[in-house]
């Protein structure tokens, strides 16, 4: 019995397409993407809307980059087969979710939002002060309901965009989920799973409401998502009744997180285009080996003979995401010592790095040349998005009392 209640499987993220991907976004983002698609539901989404909170003066980036993004998402692995692909926009319900849940939205919660000033602050010479981006953590919050979705993962600087995103299924809950009746109905769902499984449920709940342990809502919820003769509608009901609010429409998603990649770039510095330190996926062969030759080193380390220190070279941190410990050793005996030059020294990375981007390029020199491939990928995930979201779109417009459209 899984202790994992069902919506909680659906994993959802989203990532702004700004640019050609590089390594950082392979090692801190796609390979976990690719890991949980094999484990969860996964939806995978171009999120071009986000992108022009803050790009809305040169939209050509966000043209550009779409393709080019689903393009890097499959050529490190991300397999249509496994997980659905497909781009914000296309998926107007997005929007429609955003609008609705503006009207709970209080402005102190978006205006507390830590990137709301932190980005203000860094990206001055772009104007934020707009009404979309203020929204931006609401948006996310609607690409994470609109799909029920339990798992999102996320890097550190999202985790308050989830919060926030938390903040708000718990009010729409609260708010919308007490139907008339709401008590009388749970009861009479409860009696549906047949005598043993309801005496369970109604200790379960006694125990969590009485003595507040997690275990027995645990157990409850496990319960609740074996029960195969109870509708949809009933088991929130009795997920909302556990906890002893009213329904639950939209469930609280928990953030996944990924280990705080910390590719290093060319300088030692995090990977990241803003410091002009990337290797794109795409990279030619010969650029990778050039960038990587001319990559600073030990700065105490003028000539060959001088002795070198590991810890304070660039270098020294590709070898530990990229080298076996025999290969660490050598560096670290050869560094210390100047048995080894720098040149030498960086051999093993460029052969690593050029050997964990070759099936990569391969795969992406298909897609390049097979356009409308990477088009059918993404029509049919934005229609398998499309009939997800519309489901959740509709109850969401019924409990606020828009059913007469
Ligand atoms: N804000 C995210 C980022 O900058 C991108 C994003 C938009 C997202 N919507 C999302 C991530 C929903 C996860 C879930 O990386
Ligand atoms: Fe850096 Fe290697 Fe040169 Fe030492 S030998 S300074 S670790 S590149």
């Amino acid at each position: 019995m899984s202790s994992v209640p069902l919506q909680h499987q659906r994993v959802l993220s989203g990532m702004r397409p700004t640019g050609r991907l590089h390594l950082g976004h392979y090692h801190g983002v796609l390979k976990n993407w690719i890991e949980l698609q094999h484990s969860y539901e996964c939806l995978f989404f171009v999120a071009d809307w986000h992108a022009l909170t803050t790009h809305y003066e040169n939209p050509q980036v966000i043209a550009e980059s779409v393709w080019d993004m689903v393009v890097d998402w499959l050529a490190a692995g991300v397999s249509p087969g496994a997980a659905k692909i497909f781009i914000q926009s296309r998926v107007p319900e997005h929007a429609e979710l955003h609008l609705l849940l503006s009207m709970i939205t209080p402005l102190g919660w978006l205006e507390r939002v830590p990137t709301y000033k932190d980005q203000q602050e860094r990206l001055k010479e772009m104007d934020l002060s707009t009404y979309g981006f203020l929204g931006y953590p609401l948006l996310q919050s609607a690409d994470i309901l609109i799909y029920k979705a339990g798992l999102v993962p996320v890097g550190e600087d999202q985790v308050a965009h989830l919060e926030v995103t938390r903040e708000i299924a718990r009010r729409f809950n609260h708010l919308y989920g007490r139907e008339p009746g709401f008590e009388e109905k749970a009861e009479a769902a409860i009696d549906k799973m047949g005598k043993k499984n309801a005496r369970l449920y109604r200790d379960l709940r006694r125990r969590y409401q009485e003595q507040g342990e997690q275990e027995a809502i645990d157990i409850a919820r496990a319960l609740l998502e074996d029960q195969q003769n109870i509708s949809l509608g009933d088991r929130e009901r009795l997920f909302g009744y556990l906890e002893g609010a009213g329904k639950i429409i939209l469930p609280e998603p928990q953030p996944l997180l990924t280990a705080a990649s910390k590719m290093p770039g060319l300088d030692g510095q995090k990977m990241s285009k803003s410091y002009d330190n990337t290797i794109a996926l795409r990279e030619d062969p010969a650029v990778v080996e050039k960038k990587i030759r001319t990559m600073p080193t030990d700065p105490a380390r003028v000539r060959r003979t001088d002795a070198g220190d590991p810890d304070k070279c660039p270098v020294w941190k590709l070898h530990e995401v990229y080298s076996n410990d025999e290969v660490k050793q050598w560096v670290q005996t050869g560094c210390r010592s100047a048995g080894i030059g720098c040149i030498e020294c960086k051999q093993p990375v460029i052969d690593a790095v050029l050997a964990e981007l070759k099936p990569i390029q391969e795969r992406a020199h298909e897609y390049e040349s097979d356009a409308n491939a990477v088009r059918a990928v993404v029509n049919e995930g934005c229609e398998a998005a499309r009939d997800l979201a519309r489901e959740t779109l509709d109850e969401v417009r019924r409990v606020m009392g828009l059913s007469y459209r």
